[in-house]
């Protein structure tokens, strides 16, 4: 029996087609979904052990010898910028008994494993093992670092751990033309500050959240939607089911001091499933993602950018504007997470009109873990 079927039985969940039919209808996933340990397993499995996940910014191993440190869903992962100048990715995990290779950014000619002394090239070949000598049969060239998919999108590193994997490009072709003008601005953009949330919700709370403005003209009264237009008609949202791509835009209608928004290109927002995103306006810009600690726990991470020669006032007021949005965002995803656990309301119901981007995510997600 599939694994779905197993957890299926267990949790009394509709069939397949059922689920399918209920998210057509604009029915959400069953609660289950968001906190059964079983669909957090499987969701590690068939989601984040296959999908691009952004790592970290190219300038975090812009020189031979750098590397940088992160994880893609539960696996840690290290980028490496080889003396050839290639650049890499490995299973941050060494093959003697599993210790990190390295658990902060740094610039070294060869990775030394803190616990015993392994050490690789930053090629993620074994090239030596204390002791090893001692050891009969030994052969480093068959524990080189297990490696991982490492892709450009534009200045943004992002890693698969399946190397088979479709290239990032083509699985995000269909967004690409409106990614592209958002990065020609965001390149020049200057790194500010790494906000850091962690939530007591499944990390699909969190990702749905934050790729629908449906709660901002009430959840972000005094923030998010006080700057934006955020009205039914003036803030669009577009999901591309085929490449699992989501795009959010708004126009900005709110500035202190005389400057004038309509001079200004505004909000634009984008989404790559299962959990990475960027954004953009006149004023700062942000990168970041979403990962799981536990069914019902997730950690987010959003790097905050700020345009070269903008108004210090704006930019300020802006930044402050993200924090008190993603707090905001974070008591309500918290308190969502009740909701679900009870498991009282098995499906809520979504208006299409400004929520059909979450559809498409819960389709996206049900397709891999059903696959
Ligand atoms: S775990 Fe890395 S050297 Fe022992
Ligand atoms: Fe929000």
């Amino acid at each position: 029996m599939a694994l779905l079927d197993d957890i299926r039985t267990r949790y009394g969940l509709p069939s397949d087609q059922e689920i399918l039919r209920g998210l057509e209808r604009g029915e959400t996933l069953p609660a289950e979904f968001y906190f059964a340990p079983e669909i957090q397993d499987l969701e590690q499995e068939r989601i984040f052990s296959k999908s691009w996940q952004y790592a970290c910014h190219e300038s975090k191993v812009a020189k031979p010898g750098d590397y940088a440190v992160t994880t893609a869903g539960n696996i840690p992962i290290i980028i490496t910028h080889g003396r050839d100048g290639e650049v890499r990715g490995f299973v941050n995990v060494c093959r003697h008994r599993l210790h990190a290779i390295a658990t902060e950014d740094g610039n070294k000619p060869l990775l030394q494993c803190p616990y015993h002394g392994w050490t690789y090239g930053l090629d993620g070949r074994l090239t030596s093992a204390p002791r090893s000598e001692r050891e009969s049969g030994f052969d480093c060239s068959s524990r080189s670092l297990i490696p991982v998919a490492v892709e450009r999108w534009d200045q943004w590193i992002f890693v698969n751990p399946d190397t088979g994997a479709t290239p990032l490009a083509e699985v995000t072709r269909d967004i690409r033309a409106r990614t592209d003008e958002l990065n020609t601005d965001l390149r020049e953009y200057e790194f500010q500050v790494r906000y850091e949330y962690t939530m007591d919700c499944n990390w699909k709370v969190w990702a749905e959240n934050a790729v629908e403005c449906y709660h901002c003209p009430t959840l972000h009264r005094s923030s998010f939607g006080r700057t934006y237009d955020t009205g039914p008609d003036d803030y669009s949202v577009a999901a591309q089911d085929r490449d699992r791509t989501i795009w959010n835009s708004g126009p900005i209608k709110w500035l202190p001091g005389d400057a004038e928004p309509e001079r200004l290109k505004g909000f634009r927002f984008a989404f790559t499933f299962p959990s990475s995103f960027f954004a953009l306006d006149d004023y700062v810009g942000f990168v970041g993602s979403v990962l799981p600690l536990s069914p019902e726990r997730c950690w987010a991470f959003v790097d905050m950018y700020a345009k070269p020669g903008a108004d210090e006032d704006i930019v300020k007021a802006w930044l402050e504007m993200w924090d008190q949005t993603l707090v905001e965002d974070k008591r309500a995803t918290d308190c969502q997470q009740i909701g679900y656990r009870s498991a009282r309301v098995r499906n809520g119901r979504l208006m299409l009109d400004s929520e059909h981007p979450l559809r498409a995510f819960m389709k996206a997600t049900f397709t891999a873990l059903s696959a």
